[in-house]
């Protein structure tokens, strides 16, 4: 029943069939994407990449053909030959590109059979993820995904031709090499030639685009693929996709312009879309003060006001003890929105699943104020608390008290929370901001050490050089963490709509404060050699001035598709538990592999 293809020619795309091909004859190949026998004519609705054309034959027309026709299934693969015309009146489908014609079927051909689908190929089937992606290669036939994909293509194009235009160099860099540090952990690959010796996969080019800056490139870029080994969410895949890119002799301006200026024609050229310029800028510690978080979404309101003031003198002992011990109370004011005593009971529980130890809270109402602790509040703090709050009668006020760091954690998230469960997010709106000014360090208390909020080759702000060496030779640790603290970063991050798309940073380029910074990271010298001996090298050759950034283009595409997974812009993504549910990635090797890589495995 399988067809030869060796003398077929197609002449035109199925999705490409239009008004203008009317009395021509033309040739198309696909996938049968639905047919209909309504006895004596068969509709055939033929698919490929760019659409669907319908296809009709009449059993006197040619009675064999009509017969092969009455054959086919769902997803066979076919060629069909014929002559186009006008659909009659009447039948025509405005909702397809191609639904003012048909195909009159002269000669048909089945080039290939299928089994039943798993699933249907269509939008309103709803099937499980994990079947979805063991059967990707049907997944991605359907409309949507396909759409998806072929976006991410032109997306990728306007990269390249913006960079090559701005006089960018595209240089690729390897992906079998050393730790590249960003704060997850590396995936190795064992080497067979060197009996326990490791590559580690990159989790960024970062120090690769570092020392083509060393080499002189002066400016470049790469659509690469990075690997980190880490816990997997919506919007993070083990292996995914930055646009990266480094410039030499720049300032942050030159390199947020240049940022500015790709974000802006993306939008513009996919999505015809202008965004107001420059970027609004935000300091990383407004950030968390007023949104709990440093990437907020201003799409809703919501704010955190800070009301330790408000209560410093207070009879209510857990605002007074979160604020004896050195913490704050906060609050947002959810507007207009009537929550009963359930509604209040869920959002209690959100907040302590994320370690909240409770959610105080005040409903506003026209002559009074309903509220468990109330009574515990005097006059003027229920004044002042009014006031700060601006809150209406309607509204409800949530408190958080705690150390700072949790009061933000908490009520960000619950910021958020409230947005999507109250439909308070004005999807309309493209909420583009960078968040600058970023503290070069924190300490990190489990480790018992600081870390780098970006990564370690991120220079310090000029006039803050001081203080690197003033925190170093403070024996103190705790006026150590002060000092330290105050040491801001050149560092900016793109967050859109509430998603960070993007960081970078200018860069360490003196060797004597790069090897400050890892002092201070308690990066010990003979490790800070053995990890990053050849940048250290390489910063004694007359390194640039330099500084980049990188996108992470899956969630820039998928923030820009209006989607809510990266998984749905990556043609063979992972599962949250990082496997490959094609190819059934992760799997066993065998003894004669594990060998020749010097690997044993415990089980
Ligand atoms: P950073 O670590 O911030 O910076 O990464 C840049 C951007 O990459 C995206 N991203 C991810 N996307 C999907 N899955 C992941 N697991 C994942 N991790 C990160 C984010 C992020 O903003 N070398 C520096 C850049 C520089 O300084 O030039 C770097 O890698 O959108
Ligand atoms: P309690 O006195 O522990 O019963 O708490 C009184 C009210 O304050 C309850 O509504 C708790 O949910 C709330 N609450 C308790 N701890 C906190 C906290 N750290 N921040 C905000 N509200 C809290």
């Amino acid at each position: 029943m399988i067809e030869n293809f060796k003398n077929f020619k197609r002449t035109k795309y199925c999705g490409e069939v239009s008004l203008e091909d009317v009395g021509k004859r033309i040739s198309v190949c696909g996938w049968v994407h639905r047919v209909r026998n309504h006895g004596g004519v068969i509709f055939i609705d033929l698919r490929d990449r760019e659409g669907i054309v319908q296809t009709v034959i009449e059993e006197k027309q040619n009675k064999e053909i009509f017969d092969k026709a009455d054959r086919v299934k769902p997803e066979w693969v076919l060629g069909i030959t014929g002559t186009v015309r006008r659909r009659p009146e009447g039948t025509e489908n405005p909702k397809l590109k191609t639904g003012y014609v048909e195909i009159v079927i002269e000669d048909l051909k089945i080039f290939n059979t299928s089994e039943p689908p798993p699933f249907p190929v269509d939008e309103e089937t709803h099937v499980s993820e994990e079947i979805k992606l063991r059967y990707r290669y049907i997944d991605l036939r359907r409309e949507s995904m396909k759409e998806n994909l072929l976006f991410r293509h032109r997306f990728y194009q306007i990269v390249r031709r913006f960079f090559d235009e701005k006089g960018f160099v595209e240089i690729e860099t390897p992906f079998l090499t050393k730790s590249t540090p960003e704060g997850a952990r590396d995936f190795l690959v064992p080497s067979r030639i060197h009996p326990g010796k490791f590559y580690a996969l990159p989790q960024s080019p970062q120090l690769f685009k570092q020392i083509l800056m060393i080499s002189g490139f002066d400016r470049y870029f790469q659509i690469v693929k990075c690997f980190r080994d880490e816990d997997l969410r919506a919007d993070r895949q083990p292996e995914f996709t930055q646009i990266d890119f480094e410039m030499s002799f720049v300032n942050e301006e030159d390199v947020m312009d240049v940022v500015e200026d790709l974000t802006c024609r993306l939008f513009k050229e996919l999505l015809g879309i202008e965004l107001k310029r420059p970027f609004d800028r935000i300091s990383y510690r407004e950030a968390m003060e007023i949104y709990g978080t440093d990437k907020p979404d201003r799409r809703f309101d919501l704010k955190l006001v800070d009301l330790s003031d408000v209560f410093k003198n207070t009879q209510f002992k857990v605002f007074r003890q979160a604020l004896e011990s050195g913490g704050v109370v906060k609050a947002i004011t959810l507007k207009g929105v009537d929550l009963s005593r359930k509604d209040i009971d869920d959002l209690t529980k959100f907040v302590q699943g994320l370690g909240a130890k409770g959610l105080a809270w005040i409903k506003v109402e026209k002559e009074k104020l309903t509220s468990p602790i109330v009574k515990f509040f005097s006059e003027e703090e229920i004044q002042q608390l009014l006031l700060k709050t601006n809150a209406q009668p309607g509204d409800t006020i949530f408190f958080s008290a705690d150390k700072r760091d949790q009061v933000h954690k908490i009520l960000g998230s619950l910021r958020l929370h409230l947005a999507e469960r109250y439909g308070l997010i004005d999807r309309d709106k493209w909420d583009v901001l960078w968040v600058v000014d970023f503290p070069l360090m924190e300490w990190d208390q489990e480790e018992g050490r600081f870390v780098s909020l970006h990564h370690p080759f991120t220079s310090p702000k000029e006039e803050d050089l001081h203080l690197l060496e003033e925190a170093l030779k403070e024996a103190d640790l705790e006026r150590k963490k002060e000092i330290v603290h105050s040491v801001r970063a050149r560092a900016y991050d793109l967050v859109i709509n509430g998603e960070e798309v993007g960081g970078g940073s200018i860069r360490i380029h003196r060797i004597d404060v790069q090897k400050m910074v890892f002092e201070l990271l308690r990066i010990p010298q003979e490790e800070a050699q053995e990890k990053f001996g050849f940048l250290l090298e390489a910063l004694r050759f007359g390194a640039p001035p330099h500084g980049g950034f990188a996108f992470g283009l899956d969630r820039l595409v998928a923030l820009m598709r209006g989607l809510d997974s990266i998984r749905d812009v990556i043609a063979f993504p992972k599962t949250q538990k990082g496997i490959c549910m094609l190819t059934s990635a992760p799997d066993r090797v065998t003894e004669d592999q594990l060998r020749e890589v010097h690997i044993k495995v415990v089980e």
